[in-house]
């Protein structure tokens, strides 16, 4: 039987490729409003929508961003916003070459029946949600759920994600958003690289055997892997050649060729660890391009820089600028420290 291909294919695979574009990668603003506020507290600012604006518009307004970052992730408050002097935050980014995105899951929940396990919401109304984000301006979608790797993470959990993640990519792709495929093997606990490996492996794939029941176009997704790491706690630490050797083997396993890019998350390395990381992987060639969507390893000094004082935007500029450079030469394998 014929599928029926999404009205929007060729601008889907369209999208998917400017943001795979060489030397660039994604910077992820989308934290809720809650986690956004913990940023804003961290730097003794209050969570108020008029500061959460302020900092948003401090990242996309670095000047020559664009040369580095081809995606950013919004959260919908920000998609509507535009800036003090009455820009919209998405013409600031099309501007730039940078394609808009949007968070649209709607966070995570305890998993009844599981070990502690959670899952993620936002499947009831997507469909709508993201029409009207397309016609926002939004081009992009993504959609984080977790794994634990010291709760289990039991089959239950792993069936979940994959589920969701499959049909949140399935309708996305119906409604012109290239979907990010993230389920994030979150980094706690004291296992050894191996069994972070083994997690991995089995996520992957239950998440491409679903897309494939769900009829995803591989060709217009981006996936949003966490790097093959130890766990936090794990006394034995893996040097970038390790994290890379792992990394690669698992994309080499699980990824057909058809995905276009494979964005990696930060996930609480260091700056300076994802950036090396990054470059080891890139190493070698592959068939996908292999690059960043970092959130906190891209905006950690930029923050504490900004200090949310207007005297301090230049250098915060340049402390976002230099990751975001660092990042662009290690997404080409040229990185050096
Ligand atoms: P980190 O790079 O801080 O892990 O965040 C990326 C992200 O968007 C998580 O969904």
């Amino acid at each position: 039987m014929a599928v029926r291909a999404s009205p929007y294919a060729d601008e889907l695979v369209q999208t998917a490729k400017t943001i795979a574009s060489p030397g660039r990668g994604i910077l992820a603003t989308d934290e809720t409003n809650g986690t956004c506020g913990k940023k804003l507290a961290s730097i003794g600012l209050e969570n108020t929508e008029a500061n959460r604006l302020a900092y948003r518009t401090l990242l996309v307004s670095a000047p020559g961003l664009g040369q580095y970052i081809s995606g950013v992730i919004l959260f919908e408050e920000t998609l509507y916003q535009s800036t003090a002097d009455g820009k919209k935050i998405t013409d600031i980014l099309v501007e730039q070459g940078i394609v808009p995105g949007i968070k649209v899951d709607k966070g995570l929940a305890p998993l009844a029946g599981s070990n502690n396990e959670l899952w993620c919401r936002g499947l009831d109304g997507l469909a709508s949600r993201e029409a009207a984000y397309y016609q926002a301006g939004a081009r992009f979608a993504k959609w984080r759920t977790v794994l634990s790797i010291p709760n289990g993470p039991s089959e239950l959990a792993v069936k979940e994600a994959a589920c969701g993640l499959a049909r949140y990519a399935a309708i996305s792709q119906d409604n012109g958003l290239v979907p990010i495929v993230e389920p994030e093997i979150l980094l706690d606990g004291e296992h050894g690289i191996e069994r972070t490996f083994e997690v991995a492996l089995k996520v992957w794939a239950e998440t491409f055997y679903y897309m494939a029941e769900n009829n995803v176009m591989l060709e217009g997704i981006l996936l949003k892997p966490s790097m093959v790491t130890p766990g936090a706690e794990c006394e034995d630490k893996a040097t970038p050649e390790q994290v890379a050797s792992y990394s690669r083997k698992l994309l080499h396993r699980r990824v057909p060729p058809a995905v276009p890019g494979i964005m990696f998350l930060s996930g609480g390395q260091s700056e300076v660890e994802a950036t090396q990381n990054l470059n080891a992987i890139n190493q070698t060639p592959h068939p996908w391009h292999v690059s960043f969507s970092f959130a906190r390893a891209l905006q950690n000094t930029c923050l504490k820089t900004w200090a949310g004082r207007p005297e301090n935007v230049k250098a915060a500029h340049d402390a976002l600028l230099l990751r975001a450079k660092a990042n662009s030469l290690a997404q080409l394998g040229k990185y050096t420290s």
